[in-house]
C-alpha cells in the first residue's frame, strides 16, 4: 500500500491540446506512466478515428500503447476543449506553428488555442498551468499568458510554462520514455513544482530554466543539428572533390567527444516538419532582435543546393533525363515514418520527373500520405519496392530506410534495364552492389565501378 500511495502520488490529470506527430505521443506516454490523459482536438474525422481504435500516424509502438491506455482508462480522446480546461491541472499546445512565405513563424494556431483557453476557464476551477509544447519564437509564452488574462472572464489563477520536445518521429515513443533531458521554462516556482511532478517517473535530468530561456533552447537545439548535417553535406562536396570518403572523415571526426558522430551523415540534406521550419524560425526572430543568425542562412543555403548537386550528378552520367525510367526509393521524410512533410525524398521525385524522367517510388509506409504530396506529379507509386525497379535506368535511394539498405542487390539487378545506383542516404553497401553487378554513387564518396568498367 505505502508503495502504491507513493507511485499515485505523482498522478495527474493532463489535457493536450493538438492531437498530431508531437501531441499525440507525448499524451500517450504520459498516460503509460500513469497520468490520466485527455487528448484534444479540432478536427472531429481525427477524434472519431481515435476513438474507434484507428491510428491517424504511423509511429512505431505507439498504436499498441495507445489501445493500453485507453482500455486501463488513463488515455482519452475529445473534440471538447472547454470540458478538458475544466478537469485537467495542467493544459499543454501541442498545435502546429508553421512558417509563413517570409520565414517568421504563423502563431494564429497558438493564439487561438490561448484564446479558447481563456474562454473555458472559470476561477472556481482553482489554479491552472498552461504548458507551451509547440516549437514557437522566444516570447510567445508571453504572449499566451497576455492572450489568457485578456480574454478571460475574471482574475484566474494561471501560469504559463514552456516544456519544448524533443522526439524525433519514427522513434518518437523512445525518444519520449528516455529523454536525454527534459526542458521546463517558467518564471513560476508553484508551476516548476507541478511540471517536475509531471516529470517524476521518467527519471530524466530536468533543467529548469526561465520561460525566455527554454523557448531559446528548442530553436537552438533544432538549428544546431541541421548545421551539423549542413556542414557535413558541404564537407562531402569537398570529400567527392577531393577523393576522401565523408564516412570515414564523420568517423574521424565523430569520434572527438566534443563533436559525436549523431547527426554527421551525410545525404540529400535535412527535411521534415521542424528543421526546416526551425532553422528559417531562428533566422527570422534573430533578425526582428537585432541579432541576425547569418550563420544559418548558409545552413539552408546548403540544404538546398544539396539536391541539386546530386541531381547534376544523376544527368552527369545519364545525360538527359527525359523519358529515362528513374525508381525512387523512398517518399516519407525519414525512415520509420509516414510523414512526407518538407521531404527531400518528395522534392527529388519532383525535380525527376520535371526533367521528364519517368518516375516510380516506393515507400514503406509513406504511400498514402506521398500519392497526396505528389499529386499533379507524374509518378507512379508502387507498392513494392523490386516491381519499382522493374525496367528502371537508375535506383535513386532518398530515404534511410533498413529495408533498402538490406535489399537484395541481386534480384534489383536482374530487374532493372541499367545497372545504376544512386544512393542519396549512403545506406546500401557499396561493395555489395559492385559486387551484384552495378556503378554505384553515393554521397561524398568515390564512385564505384564493377571490374570490367
Ligand atoms: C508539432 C508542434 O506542435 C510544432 O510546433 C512542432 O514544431 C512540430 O510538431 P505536429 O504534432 O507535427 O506539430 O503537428 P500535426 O501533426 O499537424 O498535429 C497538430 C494537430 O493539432 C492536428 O491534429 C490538428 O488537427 C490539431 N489542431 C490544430 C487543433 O487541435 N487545434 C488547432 O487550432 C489547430
Ligand atoms: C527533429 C529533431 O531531431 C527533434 O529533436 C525535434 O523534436 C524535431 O525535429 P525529426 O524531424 O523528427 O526530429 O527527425 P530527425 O531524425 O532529426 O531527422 C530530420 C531530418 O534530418 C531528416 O530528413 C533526416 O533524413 C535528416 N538527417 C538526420 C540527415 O540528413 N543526417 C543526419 O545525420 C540526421
Amino acid at each position: 500500500m505505502a508503495i502504491m500511495g507513493a507511485l499515485e502520488a505523482f498522478v495527474m490529470n493532463l489535457a493536450i491540446i493538438g492531437t498530431g506527430y508531437v501531441g499525440l505521443t507525448t499524451g500517450t506516454c504520459f498516460a503509460e506512466v500513469g497520468h490520466n490523459v485527455v487528448c484534444v482536438d479540432n478536427n472531429r474525422d481525427k477524434v472519431q478515428a481515435l476513438l474507434d481504435g484507428k491510428m491517424p500516424i504511423y509511429e512505431p509502438e505507439l498504436e499498441d500503447l495507445i489501445s493500453s491506455n485507453v482500455s486501463a482508462g488513463r488515455l482519452a480522446f475529445t473534440t471538447d476543449l472547454a470540458e478538458a480546461v475544466a478537469t485537467c491541472d495542467i493544459i499543454f499546445i501541442a498545435v502546429p506553428t508553421p512558417p509563413h512565405d517570409d520565414g517568421s513563424v504563423d502563431l494564429s494556431y497558438i493564439e487561438a488555442v490561448s484564446h479558447d483557453i481563456a474562454d473555458a476557464l472559470r476561477p472556481e476551477y482553482g489554479y491552472r498551468v498552461i504548458v507551451d509544447k509547440s516549437t514557437v519564437p522566444v516570447s510567445t509564452g508571453r504572449k499566451v499568458y497576455e492572450v489568457i488574462a485578456r480574454y478571460s472572464r475574471a482574475d484566474l489563477d494561471v501560469d504559463v510554462v514552456s516544456n519544448p520536445e524533443f522526439l524525433r518521429e519514427g522513434s518518437a515513443v523512445q525518444d519520449l520514455m528516455h529523454p536525454d533531458r527534459v526542458v521546463i521554462g517558467t518564471n513560476s516556482q508553484r508551476a516548476m513544482d507541478l511540471m517536475k511532478r509531471v516529470y517524476q517517473p521518467f527519471s530524466a535530468p530536468i533543467v529548469e530554466v526561465d520561460l525566455a530561456s527554454a523557448e531559446l533552447i528548442k530553436h537552438a537545439a533544432n538549428s544546431f543539428l541541421a548545421l551539423k548535417i549542413s556542414y557535413i553535406n558541404a564537407v562531402s562536396r569537398v570529400c567527392e572533390k577531393s577523393g576522401a570518403d565523408v564516412e570515414l572523415v564523420a568517423k574521424g571526426i565523430g569520434m572527438d567527444k566534443r563533436i559525436s558522430r549523431h547527426f554527421l551523415n551525410a545525404g540529400l540534406g535535412y527535411g521534415g516538419s521542424c528543421f526546416p521550419k526551425d532553422v528559417k524560425g531562428f533566422i527570422n526572430i534573430s533578425r526582428q532582435l537585432g541579432a541576425p543568425l547569418h550563420l544559418l542562412e548558409e545552413v539552408e543555403n546548403i540544404n538546398a543546393t544539396q539536391l541539386e548537386h546530386f541531381v547534376n550528378r544523376i544527368k552527369e552520367q545519364l545525360w538527359v533525363l527525359r523519358n529515362k525510367r528513374i525508381a525512387v526509393w523512398g517518399i516519407a521524410f525519414k525512415q520509420n515514418t509516414d510523414d512526407v512533410r518538407e521531404s527531400v525524398a518528395v522534392k527529388i521525385i519532383r525535380r525527376l520527373a520535371e526533367e521528364g524522367a519517368l518516375v516510380t517510388a516506393y515507400d514503406p509506409k509513406a504511400a498514402e500520405t506521398g500519392a497526396k504530396a505528389l499529386e499533379g506529379c507524374p509518378v507512379e507509386i508502387c507498392d513494392d519496392m523490386y516491381e519499382c525497379v522493374r525496367g528502371a535506368e537508375v535506383l535513386v535511394v532518398a530515404t534511410e530506410w533498413k529495408q533498402f539498405a538490406n535489399a537484395n542487390l541481386v534480384r534489383v539487378r536482374e530487374l532493372m534495364k541499367l545497372p545504376i545506383i544512386f544512393d542519396g542516404r549512403n545506406v546500401i553497401h557499396g561493395e555489395n552492389a559492385v559486387h551484384a553487378g552495378f556503378e554505384y554513387h553515393s554521397v561524398g564518396r568515390k564512385s564505384l565501378y564493377p571490374a570490367n568498367k
